[in-house]
């Protein structure tokens, strides 16, 4: 949750969306100018809700290419899984004061879903189904343990009770 993959992130929507208009070099300038903007952009940040909100969609698309056996929708879903963006610091500071010294466990979970994701990409990538698999169960564990330990206190405390 941090800047870097807000980077990414417009970086890679800057290329989504230029690809279909524009080639070469003239691509490449484009896509530094549209990222540059998009993370200047004074668009609300998404709430932590609809930041898991795309995550809850990318793990339902992630596991359906390991059901189907398509590795390329596995990477496109685990790398945006990897790319989800950062949390608000309104909202982490709402958390840390919920949190206290448990703030640290809270980044640990995102860190561990983090490097898994990324590992799933590559693994992904790589055709390595036993390894992207492994991934796969340990991300879903670290979703879950953070949701256990952590998942109705932060509701509480954003008050984003359903
Ligand atoms: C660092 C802790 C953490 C990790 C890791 C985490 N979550 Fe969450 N998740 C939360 C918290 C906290 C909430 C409650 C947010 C709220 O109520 O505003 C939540 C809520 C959700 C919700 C419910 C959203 C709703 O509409 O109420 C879904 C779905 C979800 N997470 C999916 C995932 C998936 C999928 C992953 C793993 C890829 C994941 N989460 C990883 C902390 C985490």
């Amino acid at each position: 949750m941090n800047m870097e993959c807000r980077n990414a992130n417009a970086v890679k929507d800057g290329k989504a969306i230029l690809s279909n208009r524009w080639s070469g070099w003239i691509c490449a300038i484009c896509v530094i100018a549209v990222s540059t903007a998009a993370v200047s952009a004074t668009s609300p940040e998404p709430s932590l809700k609809e930041i898991m909100q795309g995550l809850r969609v990318d793990l339902v698309e992630v596991t359906d290419g390991l059901l189907t056996g398509d590795f390329d929708q596995v990477v496109q879903a685990a790398a945006r899984i990897s790319q989800h963006p950062p949390i608000s610091d309104a909202q982490a500071q709402l958390i840390a004061s919920e949190l206290g010294a448990e703030m640290a466990g809270f980044e640990q979970f995102d860190k561990i879903v983090h490097e898994l994701s990324l590992s799933m990409t590559a693994a992904a990538k790589q055709r390595n189904r036993e390894r992207t698999i492994a991934d796969y169960q340990q991300m879903v564990n670290g979703c879950l343990a953070c949701h256990t330990a952590y998942q109705s206190r932060v509701t509480a405390a954003l008050g984003t009770r359903p």
